[in-house]
């Protein structure tokens, strides 16, 4: 590895802690701490992955890089800092937000996102890194370094939506599943996949996002050849929603033990626009069934349908 990229690593890694220590040790980083545990993380879970608090200032960070000697082009190649437009200096790239690091394959510290404890119109909701040449938010896959050993033992690999999603679970026990960037599954993700396990469980937001998303990654799962179930959740919920709500046995055994097969899923996906007491409706919805699933029904299924 050449020496910015070590560079851009070790800054991660202080950032991190930097960020951790704001959170957990002072005044500025209460309130994120209270939304933290609000949301349901102990202490501990926060240490455990260095959930952290940018301050809301422009300097905290940047300052504090300087003062370490690190190369301020290469913190800003790194996406922790950005280059004043005007004058000169840099200033921090995430301030007044719960940051959450992102681990690549070996547990290494690559990039940050960063949540805000008010949902407004102003901002969005969570800031990732931008693509780097230690982060690229496309093969990132959130968790896999610690969920790939327990994927082993599980047999089989969860991925979510949200990363959000993950920790919960995480913390409740389930430790074998993955988050997407907010970005498509891509290939270099899916080999990874294949690698530790050929069972795949999608477990996706219940709102028309969520469906969509399940369509897409489920596609692309099926022709990797993966054997594939797809929960989703009811009403508007996400899997985070669900475990706060009704706790983890009930996720267990009402969501992730009773998940839709693939037919059964392209056959829900299909009905949601459709009303089947109408003729015109019902032959659209036998259309577009049998197209989705030409190539991956068996001569029985076909029959049935
Ligand atoms: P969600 O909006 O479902 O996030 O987006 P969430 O996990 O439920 O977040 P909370 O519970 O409100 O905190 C799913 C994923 O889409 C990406 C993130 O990767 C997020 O985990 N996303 C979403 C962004 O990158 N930016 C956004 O502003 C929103
Ligand atoms: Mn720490
Ligand atoms: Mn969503
Ligand atoms: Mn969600
Ligand atoms: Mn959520």
């Amino acid at each position: 590895k050449n020496v910015a990229h070590k560079q851009m690593y070790e800054a991660h890694e202080f950032a991190a802690n930097f960020y951790n220590h704001l959170l957990l040790n002072t005044v500025e980083g209460e309130k994120a701490y209270e939304y933290l545990e609000q949301r349901g993380f102990t202490r501990e879970n926060i240490e455990k992955y260095n959930i952290g608090w940018a301050l809301d200032d422009w300097e905290a960070l940047s300052s504090l890089l300087q003062r370490q000697g690190f190369d301020m082009n290469d913190m800003e190649q790194a996406g922790l800092v950005i280059h004043r437009e005007n004058g000169t200096g840099y200033f921090d790239r995430f301030r007044g937000r719960v940051m959450f690091p992102l681990y690549d394959d070996h547990g290494t510290i690559v990039g940050f996102s960063g949540r805000v404890l008010e949902k407004s119109e102003k901002e969005a909701k969570y800031l990732n890194s931008p693509e780097t040449p230690i982060f690229e938010k496309g093969h990132l896959l959130y968790n896999f370094h610690r969920a790939r050993l327990n994927a082993r033992k599980t047999g089989n690999v969860i991925i979510f939506e949200g990363f959000m999603d993950t920790l919960s679970a995480d913390r409740n026990g389930i430790e074998n599943s993955v988050a997407v960037m907010g970005t498509a599954l891509s290939d270099t993700q899916l080999i990874k996949l294949k690698r530790i396990t050929n069972d795949i469980v999608i477990c996706c937001d219940g709102d028309n996002a969520g469906w969509e998303a399940a369509k897409r990654f489920s596609g692309l799962v099926m022709d990797k050849g993966f054997s594939l179930k797809i929960a989703i959740l009811p009403g508007k919920m996400d899997p985070d929603d669900y475990i706060t709500q009704h706790g983890i046995e009930a996720f267990r055994e009402k969501i992730l033990d009773h998940p839709h097969t693939y037919m059964s899923f392209i056959m829900s996906y299909a009905k949601r626009s459709k009303n089947l007491s109408h003729e015109n409706d019902v032959l659209q919805f036998i259309h577009e069934v049998m197209e989705e699933l030409a190539n991956t029904l068996t001569p029985v299924e076909k029959d049935m349908m």
